[in-house]
């Protein structure tokens, strides 16, 4: 009986890991939250794109190296058009095969780039019997009748043609790595949108341009119909573009999910803002931002227009931390996970990535690793004062590898916040359920002063809620402590006290640094003393993770009496 039964739980074990191993990449909503759902788990993508030109053979050994000396866990490649189908109808999927393979070996997963149609605003990746066939396959043109080296998105034969080549790909992917999962994610196109026009002037555009805005638009953007100036004023030409843009990749992505539904995003090249002293207030569309890309004005009509694409991800290039929290905020919303597909790697790479998960980011990945600066910034940044330095991006990798599963779960439930330093922010009160963490950057914390925070703004720290009196936390020159919270709008420390806060107390009840192995919290050993005064205490770059219960008691022992009665 019993050996019936151990063989039973066997079958129902077998079955149970099979089907997760099966189970496709896919992007997960719960509560407006997001996951990436890597074989039936939450995944938090650590990346690291290559150079446009790595995914050859003679690069790549190099672009592997550098993408494992920064302890990523996917690589996101470029699959060239041109290269893949150099001859119409002719696939060579040789690249493809190579970036699959060798990834494997190096257990790292893949996330594919689609030069399609678009690459920064251009047609320079479209196969050369595309390029020179301009009657077939017809460019965009200017206001004065100039052909660009855009391919015009009103043209069904490129549509077509882009079509046809991306469900070649993605049936390929879904024969080589169907059941394996190497691949996770596809990007389509790469940072759409027009370079030299506000938006196609051909006369097939122009035709378009002339009639009304198609009402499934208008009724999903909850305006009132009419002509594309009526509805969008000074903006027509601007969102006219986006239209032909969004629509048109929306129909490649489709194409390609019907051969192999992986998810499937698209990277945007944002609107920064311009500098007062150009004498103006904003960038022009066309000129410094491809006209018709997903940028932050057009994502309500790419989500109308191009339901295919899950995700819609900005490349960040400032080193403006306010921007790229307004990024991340126009990007975060209950129809779009926060993903950063493109950014540098430089001091300012801690910073962000804790930006992006304390906002559920399923991912992060700086650009262009490999050939790199190295051992520039992102490797050896010190403080003008010779003192400790931002911790690397591989320092922030290394760090979150390990628990990644944990804390992309842990984001997907709400249960993550993150304390990033800026200027005059040494000291940051992050409040969960019932408990305050409070975040001080820099050292040495003398008693009764306030944190001297670092020269570099380089403390940043995550915590997480695993219990009602339990947290996982870690950073970077921060310490953490935790204390009842406050009364709600209570403006300091020594404003009005919570109830809770007038009848107990808060005491560390054990802490243990360890580190999560196959899903399993391993403890290396217990903190205590110094590591656990004035807060868990995280100095260097290479801290460690802490699993932290508390606690409460009472303030004063009723018997005798005190406040609390
Ligand atoms: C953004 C593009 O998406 C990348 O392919 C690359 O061209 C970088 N810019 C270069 O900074």
């Amino acid at each position: 009986m019993k050996i019936v039964k151990l063989m039973m739980a066997l079958v129902v074990g077998l079955v149970a890991a099979g089907l997760s191993a099966q189970e496709m990449p896919r992007i997960e909503k719960k509560d407006g939250r997001f996951a990436l759902m890597v074989d039936g788990k939450p995944f938090l993508m650590l990346g690291a794109q290559i150079n446009n030109s790595s995914s050859w053979a003679a690069e790549l050994p190099s672009a592997w190296s550098a993408a494992e000396a920064m302890h990523v866990n996917t690589v996101e490649a470029p699959v060239y058009w041109e290269q893949m189908e150099p001859a119409k109808g002719t696939f060579d999927f040789a690249n493809v095969d190579l970036l699959v393979n060798q990834a494997r070996e190096r257990h790292l997963h893949l996330v594919l780039l689609w030069f399609g149609t678009w690459k920064n605003g251009q047609n320079h990746y479209v196969p050369e019997w595309i390029k020179s066939d301009v009657k077939t396959y017809p460019r965009e043109e200017t206001a004065y009748g100039k052909l660009l080296d855009v391919m015009s998105p009103v043209s069904a034969a490129n549509l077509d043609a882009d079509k046809h080549a991306f469900a070649a790909l993605m049936g390929h992917l879904k024969e080589i790595d169907g059941a394996q999962h190497t691949v996770l994610m596809i990007q389509v196109e790469n940072e759409s949108g027009s370079v030299g026009s506000v938006r196609d002037f051909s006369p097939a555009a122009q035709k378009l341009f002339e009639g009304d805005v198609p009402a499934e638009l208008t009724k999903a953007l909850h305006v009132s119909g009419g002509s594309w100036t009526k509805v969008f004023g000074p903006d027509a030409d601007e969102r006219f573009a986006a239209y032909s843009t969004a629509h048109y990749v929306g129909e490649v992505a489709k194409a390609g999910k019907a051969e192999y539904a992986l998810p499937m995003y698209c990277n945007v090249w944002i609107i920064y803002p311009v500098h007062a002293l150009e004498n103006r207030d904003r960038a022009y569309p066309g000129q410094e931002y491809p006209s018709g890309g997903p940028e932050q004005p057009n994502v309500p009509i790419w989500k109308a227009a191009a339901p295919s694409i899950d995700v819609l991800a900005p490349d960040y290039y400032s080193s403006d931390s306010e921007l790229f929290r307004q990024t991340l905020a126009v990007y975060h919303r209950p129809d779009n996970p926060v993903f950063i597909p493109e950014t540098h790697a430089d001091a300012n790479f801690g910073r962000f990535l804790f930006y992006a998960l304390g906002s559920g980011a399923i991912g992060f990945s700086p650009f262009g690793i490999d050939r790199g600066p190295q051992p520039g910034p992102v490797f050896d940044q010190r403080s003008a004062e010779g003192g400790p330095r931002p911790a690397s991006a591989g320092d922030n990798y290394a760090l979150l590898r390990p628990a990644g599963m944990e804390i992309a779960q842990l984001n997907f439930e709400g249960k993550v916040q993150t304390a990033v330093e800026e200027k005059g922010t040494a000291r940051q009160t992050l409040h969960f359920n019932g408990v305050d963490a409070v975040v001080s950057f820099g050292f040495p914390q003398g008693d009764g002063a306030a944190p001297p925070g670092t020269p570099t703004l380089q403390g940043h720290a995550l915590v997480a809620q695993l219990g009602p009196l339990e947290f996982l936390v870690t950073g970077f020159d921060a310490s953490v402590s935790f204390r009842l919270p406050d009364a709600p709008g209570s403006p300091s420390s020594f404003g009005q006290k919570s109830e809770a806060w007038q009848k107990e107390q808060i005491e560390i009840l054990r802490a243990e640094e360890g580190g999560y192995v196959d899903g399993a919290w391993k403890t290396i050993r217990i903190w205590n003393g110094d590591q656990t005064d004035r807060g868990l205490n995280f100095r260097g770059n290479t801290p460690p993770m802490v699993r932290a219960r508390f606690h409460t008691i009472p303030l004063y022992d009723e018997q005798v009496g005190g406040m609390a009665r």
